[in-house]
């Protein structure tokens, strides 16, 4: 294959990395009889494997990542530009495009107005965890410290943003966690918590019924994701979102929504919050921000969380006593900016609104097909299909069955996921996200390959 450099030395690189790199959640056991996988090239919504073989990526870099596709030139130009006027300073100071991305980003965000950098998903929300402790002690006396979050879903790796997540084989071993971070029930009518016709609101319903056992007063925040992710692809029902935003209203909480999956355009809108009409006091954003180009991690609030933080300058103590090293390099910036000038220009909103229509039909008619696929849901270019063993009881197919038509997938050249050491029983769901930039031809591809490995696994 063309352009690959060295492919001749791979066999040196596979026992390199075999010897001395720890792949992140991976069981390590499996590379003692098979090779890790090494991605060594990537274009368009292709790559390569270490091995010359071709696939097309339906998860945007294993994990929603890569929204505008790999080999962008003008993405590395931007970024080599950048880099050779100035890579680095602490973020205490501000830069060119440090400024230039956060006037932008702002302009599809009504309501929001100023944008703190990090590195990372978890980085990015441990600040609004931080923001929210600090607005506790000063403007509550000490009072709505605690965090609310949603079973199913997930805001890092870290250790604070593992005390918020809802999926139990992520954090299970990591204990003990901090106070102050509480669970509410997760919304998905799939797996129905409560019978009653308005689901959506009965779900927002049981927020308030955790706030009115803990306290108002001690509730300083809930977040959320605006479709869960890695917990199954779940898009919250009809008049759920509305109710949240009336509940946190009524109580003065701060409403955080994690985008970091969703933000960028992957759910079909600029970020996910806005297809429902919210108004929220955070949002935290990172994957599809430089679509993995650079390092990049936003946190951004309105002026009156803000305000909130520069009121009182003659108190040592009263501003924002954060940093974060590289939250200060240029090239996620820069990366920022030419990956959302793309998505404008090349109009791949619009695009993933209309392939993630497609790709939906596609799922919903091999649920027609084949009896193991429970649901199919999605926003955009994010969806889901659960495998059930039975659509009566809905009980889960058991988890290596779901492994097993990732394998069938990927010995067919289509990577696709599954929900992945999160729902302890419930790692059933297989995910789609592929770049924004599909076709209807690479949808078709990636959902007749499911067909394919749906029939080699179940029959
Ligand atoms: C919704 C959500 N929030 C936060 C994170 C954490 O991001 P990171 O891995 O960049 O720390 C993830 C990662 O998958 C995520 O899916």
């Amino acid at each position: 294959m063309e352009g690959i450099q060295g492919m001749n030395d791979m066999g040196r690189v596979i026992e390199a990395d075999r010897a001395h790199v720890w792949h992140h959640l991976a069981q390590h056991k499996a590379f003692e009889t098979s090779d890790p996988r090494v991605i060594v090239e990537g274009k368009g919504i292709r790559v390569w494997d270490a091995r010359g073989k071709e696939y097309i990526d339906a998860v945007s870099g294993g994990v929603w990542t890569v929204n505008v596709g790999y080999g962008r030139e003008s993405i590395a130009n931007a970024v080599r530009d950048q880099l050779v006027k100035m890579n680095y300073f602490a973020g205490a100071a501000g830069s060119v495009p440090g400024a230039l991305f956060a006037e932008k980003l702002v302009t599809k965000m009504p309501g929001l107005t100023r944008v703190y950098y990090s590195n990372s998903g978890s980085e990015a929300n441990e600040k609004v965890y931080k923001m929210v402790r600090q607005i506790a002690h000063r403007v509550h006396g000490g009072k709505k410290w605690k965090i609310l979050y949603r079973d199913r879903d997930y805001h890092g790796t870290t250790i604070g943003a593992l005390a918020s997540g809802g999926q139990d084989e992520r954090s299970k071993q990591y204990g003990p966690f901090p106070e102050g971070f509480v669970r509410v029930p997760h919304c998905l009518e799939y797996r129905k918590q409560w019978d009653v016709e308005n689901y959506g609101e009965r779900a927002a319903d049981a927020i308030e019924e955790v706030i009115l056992r803990e306290g108002a007063d001690t509730i300083g925040a809930l977040v959320l994701e605006p479709v869960t992710a890695g917990g199954g692809v779940i898009v919250p029902p009809k008049g759920y979102w509305e109710r949240v935003q009336e509940i946190c209203r009524k109580y003065d909480i701060l409403l955080h929504i994690d985008e970091v999956v969703c933000g960028m355009g992957r759910a079909g809108a600029w970020f996910g919050y806005q297809l429902y009409g919210i108004k929220p006091d955070f949002v935290t954003m990172a994957k599809g921000v430089a679509s993995g180009y650079a390092a990049i991690s936003c946190t951004v609030t309105t002026e009156r969380v803000f305000e909130m933080f520069k009121d009182d300058a003659s108190d040592p103590l009263s501003y924002f006593r954060d940093i974060s090293t590289f939250g200060g390099c240029t090239s996620g910036p820069a990366a920022a900016l030419e990956n959302m000038r793309i998505i404008e220009d090349e109009k791949l909103i619009e695009n993933t609104i209309a392939m993630g229509d497609r790709c939906l039909g596609n799922l919903q008619a091999l649920m027609e097909k084949h009896k193991v696929i429970g649901d199919v849901r999605g926003k955009g270019l994010f969806l889901g299909a659960e495998l059930v063993a039975d659509r009566q009881t809905k009980e889960p197919v058991a988890e290596k069955l779901a492994a097993q038509v990732v394998a069938e997938c990927g010995a067919q050249g289509v990577i696709i996921g599954v929900t992945n050491r999160s729902i302890p029983g419930f790692n059933n769901t297989l995910c789609l996200s592929p770049a924004l930039i599909a076709t209807p031809e690479n949808i078709d591809e990636i959902t007749g390959a499911i067909d394919v490995a749906l029939t080699r696994v179940f029959g």
